[in-house]
């Protein structure tokens, strides 16, 4: 949720600004803003994309080394020019971008509206810089004591950067509960959300801890310090991330190219974690914790939206393999419910972005509650991944696209090297069925592949169907996940109500939807349940509805009563949902791109949703 950035040093600011914003557009897109030092302090700021703002400072003066710049998701005040970031002091003296939410906000503005400060915009941005202000004017406090003392009053989330029209060669930036990232290069430093917008200049860097914040200077010193006033130093880090990995690659949108992406994803997540022909797992971060994980009680999956897909996906792998109680909870609900846990209870926190707020506060109190953390995150040193007593990183590279789709697969892929590592612990497998999955999964890769290559069958389908209101997606056992996923795909990026069942479910309720215009997708590969699957499909055809199957290559049965089928290759049911998502990935996209939706940055959302 927001992405912000900022320069200071000897190269043109602007710049780096816009394309560092442009980088971080995944964030937020629905207003962008720069601040500009330079003698004089201008401000540009405009409703609307990063292109917007690019617009309106064609032909203006934007020349100098200082600047900070943010690209918005809305949570105060609505996406307009006003509400844009960077916001000013009463004093105009001070600019400030942020992204997060200031709790007590209300309460700080009444306070300040009583001492003379008016406000121009909705956001509690603008009450954080006029708080910073007042501290400054009253206590005649420099600004990094005015910034400490002022985040010490606030409640929320927050990452800043303040820039000080008196003070040119200095730029301040603090953190909590939302990301940092700072870039070192030689007499000047870059300030963003994430490495993105600093990888072309510089490897070095240096993450913010939760209550911290850095002073850096244009000489090129810095100085980190808790909120606590106490000088910490951080060991700087090597960046990994390509600039190759964080472009287009020559596909039209980030979305398709990560779909696309898949089967190196997989191969990126499997690697040096197991071996078919030798016939062991191990995943480094599992391994550490294994008594207490083999000896757990039960275990909880925490995640949201796509996470919590994977994670019932991970509830049925771990059931079925490794044969431990598993309890997949929306992080949202489980926080703000009161919970049982338990000191032997093992919680999975599954993010992408390992930056969202509900499920960082679901570990919170897991954690305060003394049961082990397990983060699966893809993003390196994310706030989840630094939380966890232990974890396992997802390697699909960067997700830039808002609707997850590598993500999700990898995930899968670890939680099944998860399930299949504790079942070959605790003996609950054989090792010919463990052989037999693990070889199946070096197959993977090479059979999305193959999905891959029903692109043009499914655009054509796409067409058919993009003009449709409703689309109902079905699934049983390992592919149930499979149809709220793709369910979720449609409606986030194409607009069209979508709803994903468990197949057998549909009698109860849905099957009420059902007439000739409702498109209903099933996933129908399970070769268990296959007979079921059958008798629903033809429980849909009885009443008119177009049936688009996802079927195993060779089917006939259901090919018979369908109206489309989409045959992917056969595989393990355990691993099915690895394969099936991806035709449901595809439709969603050439649907949505023939509704002309910007499938990439799909409305009202955001690709980090660090606000609860
Ligand atoms: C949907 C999607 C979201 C995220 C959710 C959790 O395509 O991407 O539903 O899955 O916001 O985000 P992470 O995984 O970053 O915690």
């Amino acid at each position: 949720m927001c992405g912000i950035v900022g320069y200071i040093g000897n190269k043109e600011a602007f710049p780096i600004l816009i394309k560092g914003l442009k980088r971080l557009e995944y964030r937020g897109y629905d207003s962008a803003g720069i601040a500009l030092l330079n003698g004089d302090l201008n401000v540009f700021k405009k409703a609307g994309k990063v292109s917007e703002l690019e617009k309106i400072t064609n032909g203006k003066s934007v020349g100098a080394n200082i600047g900070i710049g943010h690209t918005r998701w809305a949570t105060h005040g609505e996406p307009n020019d006003v509400n844009a970031h960077p916001h000013l002091s009463q004093s105009n003296e001070l600019a400030i971008i942020h992204n997060g939410i200031i709790e007590n906000y209300a309460a700080i503005k009444a306070e300040l509206e009583k001492r003379g400060y008016n406000f121009q915009s909705d956001t509690d941005t603008e009450v954080l810089i006029n708080l910073i202000e007042e501290v400054r004017k009253t206590e005649k406090s420099s600004l990094e004591d005015a910034v400490r003392v002022a985040l010490n009053e606030v409640v929320g989330a927050y990452a800043i950067v303040i820039l000080d029209k008196k003070d040119p060669n200095h730029l301040i930036a603090a953190r909590k509960g939302s990301p940092l990232v700072i870039g070192i290069g030689e007499d000047e430093f870059y300030i963003a959300s994430d490495a993105s917008p600093i990888i072309e200049y510089t490897q070095n860097v240096i993450y913010l801890d939760d209550q911290e914040y850095a002073s850096v200077h244009r000489d090129g010193t810095y100085v980190i310090k808790t909120l606590g006033n106490v000088e910490k130093s951080h060991a700087i880090q090597k960046l990994e991330l390509s600039l190759e990995a964080i472009e287009k690659g020559g596909y039209e949108h980030f979305m398709l190219k990560e779909i696309h992406e898949q089967p190196k994803a997989l191969e990126d997540a499997m690697r040096g974690r197991m071996n078919a022909l030798q016939g062991w797992i191990k995943l480094g971060g599992l391994s550490e914790y294994l008594s207490r994980i083999e000896n757990a009680e039960r275990f909880v999956i925490t995640a949201c939206g796509t996470s919590w897909h994977s994670g019932l996906i991970g509830e049925y792998l771990i059931e079925d393999l490794a044969r431990v109680p598993v309890e997949v909870e929306y992080a949202s609900e489980f926080r703000y419910r009161n919970p049982i846990i338990k000191e032997s209870d093992v919680v999975f926190a599954i993010s992408q972005s390992g930056e969202t707020a509900d499920t960082l506060a679901a570990i919170e109190l897991a954690k305060e509650r003394q049961a082990l953390i397990y983060g699966i995150c893809n993003v390196i040193g994310s706030s989840i991944a630094r939380v966890s007593h232990a974890g396992s990183y997802t390697h699909a590279g960067p997700e830039i696209g808002v609707a997850s789709t590598k993500a999700f697969s990898t995930q899968i892929t670890l939680l099944t090297l998860i399930a299949l590592q504790i079942a070959q612990s605790k003996g609950t497998i054989s090792t010919s069925r463990l052989r037999t999955i693990l070889y199946e999964m070096e197959n993977i890769p090479k059979k999305i592949k193959e999905t891959l290559e029903l692109d043009s069958q499914i655009k054509e389908l796409a067409a058919i169907y993009k003009d449709a209101r409703n689309f109902l997606y079905l699934g049983r056992g390992y592919n149930f996940p499979v149809a709220l996923e793709g369910a979720l795909k449609l409606k986030e990026i194409s607009y069209i109500h979508a709803e994903g069942y468990p197949a057998a479910e549909m009698k109860h309720g849905p099957i009420a939807l059902i007439d000739e215009e409702m498109p209903v997708v099933f996933l129908a590969t399970n070769q268990s349940a296959y007979e079921k699957i059958v008798s629903n499909v033809q429980e849909v055809k009885a009443r008119k509805g177009k049936i688009i199957a996802v079927v195993n290559k060779g089917d006939t049965q259901i090919r018979a009563l369908a109206d489309h089928v989409i045959e992917v290759p056969e595989t393990e049911e355990v691993l099915s949902p690895l394969v099936t998502i991806v035709p449901l990935q595809l439709l969603a996209y050439h649907i949505a791109i023939m509704r002309g939706c910007n499938v990439d940055q799909p409305r009202n959302l955001a690709k980090s949703v660090t606000v609860e």
